[in-house]
């Protein structure tokens, strides 16, 4: 599939213009290229780095920027939505081991092509119900076909297993009525830090069979 006709919507790799919706395609317009070139930039250079096991792309859902928009207490406009919202375009990065998401981080931080803009470190604090993951947003300026722009991305890091349990405990939060859920919630913290300390074990092995 060509680069240039691959575009993404809703965390998968999709084909545009024929799985986006003609609201989103009319909503973002010019900068849907101005996306798609940070993405790819993000994407070329944490591939780069050796450290990607894969990657996953979105841009923004309307709905996704109507209700973020509405739990900022703005009213939806294209306007406040580039204004405020900084995660119309991202990324995850997928690695294999903890200690690579730091250093997968770092390759953006050194490269002065990409401005930090912010980070939440949820490696170093996880969130109280057990989600681990790194978050950066970044912005580049990109050359379009109508003149350079200025833009911003989120980039989501974290390894194989944190994005198995975020991907589980995501269903949560769209599941209604869930059977004892107070349990599963606890259960899911359970396995989130049971599954970190794992990880702990997996380094230690790989740095083991490294070195032997
Ligand atoms: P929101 O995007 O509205 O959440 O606000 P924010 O950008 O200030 O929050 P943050 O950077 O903490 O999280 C943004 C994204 O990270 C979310 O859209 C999810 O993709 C992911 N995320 C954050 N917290 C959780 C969590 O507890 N569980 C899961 N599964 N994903 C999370
Ligand atoms: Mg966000």
């Amino acid at each position: 599939m060509s680069s240039d006709l691959t575009r993404i919507i809703g965390w998968q790799v999709m084909v545009l213009p024929y799985t986006m919706g003609t609201d989103e395609l009319s909503f973002y317009g010019s900068s849907l290229s101005a996306f798609q070139i940070i993405i790819d930039e993000i994407i070329k250079t944490a591939e780069a780095s050796g450290y990607v096991e894969h990657t996953k792309t979105r841009i923004k859902s309307l709905d996704s920027v109507k209700a973020k928009l509405s739990k900022k207490g703005l009213v939806f406009s294209r306007e406040n939505a580039f204004d405020n919202l900084f995660d119309l375009a991202g990324v995850r990065l997928i690695c294999k081991y903890a200690d690579e998401i730091e250093k997968l981080f770092l390759c953006f931080h050194s490269n002065p092509d990409f401005e930090i803009v912010r980070t939440k470190d949820y490696i170093t604090n996880p969130k109280p119900n057990g989600y681990r993951s790194f978050h950066t947003v970044v912005r580049k300026e990109v050359g379009t076909p109508t003149g350079k722009q200025s833009v911003c991305a989120e980039i989501q890091i974290r390894t194989i297993s944190m994005d198995s349990w975020a991907s589980l405990e995501h269903q949560l939060k769209y599941k209604k009525h869930i059977k004892d859920e107070a349990m599963i919630v606890s259960e899911l913290k359970k396995c989130a830090d049971e599954m970190y300390s794992s990880e702990i074990s997996l380094m230690t092995l790989r740095d083991l069979i490294n070195e032997s």
